[in-house]
């Protein structure tokens, strides 16, 4: 867990600013977002990594955290970009990646989204045959591709974050790779790479493991069955964080020398060279450098006692839709000690809507700002309008240094591109 910093006010410091200044200034609910700490975690990741197989690269997953400038810091710091939408690529080339950094692992595919993968000339790694074949009526001949394989392991912090395993709808199966991998030669493709994300959310080095020895294997095949050359192999993303002060965080050097020690004895068993060895980690390198701040309005002592704040599941999801514990401090007073049971309650029209049931928290005012912490992935990126609230502003800090770098949207955003029928605007 983060160490918690205070300035002399005792006020809660997020890259070197005040968090109660912040909230008073921009507004809340408002995101705030630490850049040293992504550099720091990528640069963790990395040195970790490269320290034990050079040829290692990290295509950071931007579905967690889209936002511009956290995608420009992952640029300066030398990662790729997974990106699983057209929407995605077109952010990540208006972040400045290069295309060939961009590898765009897309599910359900529309034939309309492979042609604007293939004009934006990103990487493309396939899902099913389906794709390939409809990929094959449009591709330039010899084009290089990947394949999304399912190596039958998953796991995740919730039943909907495990990619892997034969409930899974994602990827090629196991069994049928060689086959697939004969097709896409046929077809006229060079494929070069193969990949597998199990889930999301995972501390446990086991799964892992397993999923790389899976992968190895099934390359293995691969190349003796159509002498396929793999330029780069992989692993997906899916390291967790801890969420509760009771998690261990994963210990990333010896978890990286694990990992590459597998791959390197595999590499040698099938005799796979020295293919680039990728991740695509999401939350590891942006969870923990954002914090969400939300003011307290209501203090109210009903059947249980609740503080309701100015967010909801409409500014972060994960509490409601996984049932996720998000830590929360006052930013006021961010190191008191707890001292009552409440539940935190969001804004939204839904009795599903609460930050935390039963938490232990310190003394809460009305007026206080709370800090909810690990909000940097898959919190604003899955943010909505809902209840017709215009979503929050995020400013990025450094130093004390505080950039906007995304406006708080207006009612007009709620109205954004709808037009009513003339019949309907009589009278
Ligand atoms: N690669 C692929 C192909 C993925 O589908 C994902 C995440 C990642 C990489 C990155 O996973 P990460 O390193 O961030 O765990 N909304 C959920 C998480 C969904 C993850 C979906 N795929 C949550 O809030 O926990």
């Amino acid at each position: 867990f983060p160490d918690i910093e205070v300035n002399d006010k005792g006020h809660l410091l997020i890259g070197g600013a005040d968090a109660v200044e912040l909230a008073d200034e921009y507004g809340t609910p408002l995101y705030v977002i630490d850049e040293m700490r992504i550099r720091e975690n990528y640069r963790r990741l990395h040195r970790a990594f490269s320290g034990e197989y050079s040829r290692f690269q990290v295509f950071y997953a931007c579905k967690a955290n889209t936002n511009l400038a956290v995608m420009r810091i992952l640029e300066e710091e030398g990662s790729g970009i997974d990106a699983v939408s057209p929407g995605e690529i077109y952010t990540a080339l208006m972040a400045g990646f290069d295309p060939d950094r961009i590898l765009y692992t897309g599910n359900n595919v529309r034939d309309d989204e492979l042609q604007f993968a293939l004009d934006s000339g990103v990487r493309i790694n396939v899902d099913s045959r389906s794709q390939l074949r409809r990929l094959s009526e449009i591709a330039p001949e010899g084009l290089r591709i990947s394949f999304r394989v399912n190596p039958l392991v998953g796991a995740g912090h919730h039943e909907h974050c495990i990619t892997g395993g034969e409930m899974s709808k994602f990827g090629v199966m196991e069994r049928e790779a060689p086959e697939v991998y004969k097709m896409a030669m046929d077809l006229g493709f060079e494929p070069v790479g193969i990949h597998a994300h199990i889930g999301s959310g995972i501390l446990d080095p086991e799964p892992f493991m397993l999923a790389v020895e899976t992968l190895m294997d099934i390359a293995g095949r691969v190349h003796e069955a159509t002498g396929v050359e793999f330029e780069f192999i992989d692993f997906g993303g899916g390291l967790g964080i801890p969420y509760t002060p009771e998690e261990e965080p994963l210990d990333i050097d010896e978890f990286a020398s694990k990992i590459t020690g597998l791959f390197k004895d595999k590499l040698s068993e099938y005799g796979l060279g020295r293919p680039m060895m990728c991740l695509e980690p999401g939350r590891y390198i942006v969870g923990d450098a954002s914090y969400l701040l939300t003011r307290v309005n209501t203090i109210k002592e009903s059947y249980r006692k609740f503080a309701g704040v100015d967010a909801g599941f409409n500014t972060l999801l994960r509490p409601a839709m996984y049932g996720s514990y998000h830590h929360i401090l006052v930013a006021e007073r961010p190191l008191d000690e707890p001292s009552e049971k409440m539940d935190v309650a969001g804004n939204v029209c839904e009795s599903g809507d609460l930050f935390a049931r039963d938490r232990q928290l310190p003394e809460i005012n009305e007026g206080d700002v709370l800090a909810i912490m690990n909000a940097g992935a898959y919190s604003f990126s899955m943010s909505s309008q809902y209840n017709s609230r215009p979503r929050p502003a995020e400013v990025l800090v450094r130093e004390g240094q505080v950039d906007v770098v995304r406006e708080r949207e207006t009612f007009s955003d709620l109205l954004r591109g709808q037009n009513v029928p003339a019949r309907l605007l009589k009278r």
